[in-house]
């Protein structure tokens, strides 16, 4: 029965230090027979917030919770780009055929511009592969299956911390995860000393998930420099680099934030890169991303190339259609590019806007602390250091919503909120 199950973890000790899941009863659990086996889901940390907070009653509420970006007006942008993709599309009615297994090319193309730029050699060796994903989460499932099942021994690491997601989706795929050093709470910095010790003591072929820009969830991005030193022993030890990269453009701008990712081009790494329009074109649901991979040459490619096909087929057959025809019509327009450029460039300089002003009304306030990370960090997200009881104080007492992990979502600041919010902030801090 249910007690027994609950008393009885049904536990592996993992010899990796994954996480180990005890079977968690339903609280309200009947004694059904057919699913009592099933394991309780708690639900997800950043998923479940998202919706406490739209039943919070509070008209001062405040979601700095999920990685959206919202306007000075608290609203979720329609990009004028993506409007005028759009209204164009609409005019001309058009069958919804199913799209091929690896998407539709013209996206795919767009997007190997935008990761790796037009000029890439690499591309014009026919050397990258990608297929359109759902999302940059699709992205990061498709790969993973496709290493679980072509590297079975390969472990996969995360950064410490990362976006939840990262491990569960590697999981999902079979790995065994485990973490790297990342963040250094101390400095507000990089453990680049540790991490980099790290990575040499790593087996070949070990995957190692990285953000190239605007890391989730601490905001705190290494160098250039440091990144040419990772990618280093990357290719020493021979280790396997997954980039996620899921706010282009927020960081510093479209190319810049995708250094680390042409540099491992430039390097002839074995590089998987997932990317993701959710943020940047703003088209959440319509799940628009890609998985990338880059191979030493034209022929395995192919072989990869099929190999992801295969793995699409296997989990959901073939990619939506709309929201990519939308994303290349954006990027392979010349005028529509110029026009999403400057769109993103605007979310990101609002972004960094709201940094600074939280930055000001805080130091005012409270001098004695320095809180100059909130400046220094880029993206969307600021590891702010509040402590798990203060994001609750923040929650219950102000209606104030971050992660328990600390983690804010800068982009759901504006003009109307920063001072209650910056106070609240104060509030907790004192
Ligand atoms: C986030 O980190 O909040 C976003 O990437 C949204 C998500 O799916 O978790």
């Amino acid at each position: 029965n249910i007690m027994q199950l609950s008393d009885d973890p049904v536990l592996q000790i993992l010899p990796f230090n994954a996480k180990i899941r005890f079977p968690i009863p339903h609280p309200s659990d009947k004694g059904s027979i057919m699913y009592r086996h099933v394991e309780y889901y708690p639900g997800d940390p950043i998923l479940s917030l998202v919706e406490t907070f739209k039943n919070d009653p509070r008209p001062e509420k405040v979601n700095l919770s999920i990685g959206i970006y919202f306007d000075d007006e608290g609203k979720m942008p329609v990009l004028e780009s993506v409007s005028r993709a759009e209204t164009a599309r609409a005019a001309t009615p058009a069958l919804s055929p199913y799209l091929p297994m690896e998407g539709l090319d013209t996206y795919r193309s767009a997007v190997q511009h935008l990761l790796f730029g037009k000029d890439n050699r690499a591309l014009a060796q026919g050397r990258i592969v990608t297929v359109q994903t759902l999302g940059g989460s699709g992205a990061l499932k498709v790969g993973a299956d496709f290493l679980h099942r072509w590297f079975p021994e390969a472990r996969a690491y995360v950064s410490d911390p990362t976006w939840d997601n990262h491990r569960g989706i590697f999981e999902g795929a079979g790995f065994e995860v485990g973490t790297y050093p990342y963040y250094d709470p101390a400095t507000v910095g990089v453990k680049f000393d540790e991490m980099t010790a790290f990575f040499n003591t790593l087996p070949e072929h070990s995957v190692l998930i990285l953000h190239p820009c605007c890391h989730n969830p601490t905001g705190v991005d290494m160098s250039e420099q440091q990144w040419d030193e990772v990618l280093q022993i990357i290719k020493t030890r021979k280790l396997i680099p997954f980039m996620d990269i899921a706010y282009q453009g927020f960081g510093g701008d479209l190319d810049s934030d995708a250094y680390a990712i042409r540099k491992a081009v430039e390097m002839e790494l074995p590089l998987f890169v997932s990317n993701s329009f959710s943020k940047n074109l703003s088209l959440y649901g319509e799940r628009v991303g890609g998985l990338s991979v880059v191979c030493p040459n034209k022929e395995e490619a192919e072989l990869v190339f099929g190999q992801l096909k295969f793995t699409v087929r296997r989990i959901y057959s073939s990619p939506p259609a709309h929201g990519a025809y939308i994303a290349a019509d954006v990027m392979n327009s010349t005028e529509l590019y110029a026009l999403w450029q400057n769109e993103v460039y605007v979310m990101r300089d609002r972004i960094r806007a709201m940094r600074q002003k939280l930055y000001d009304v805080l130091t005012a306030q409270i001098p004695n602390r320095d809180f100059t990370y909130f400046i220094k960090q880029r993206g969307m997200f600021s590891y702010t250091g509040l402590s798990v009881e203060q994001v609750r104080r923040l929650r219950d007492e102000f209606a104030v919503y971050l992660l328990d992990s600390g983690r804010m979502c800068v982009a759901g600041l504006n003009a109307s909120n920063i001072a209650y919010v910056a106070d609240a902030f104060a509030e907790v801090l004192k």
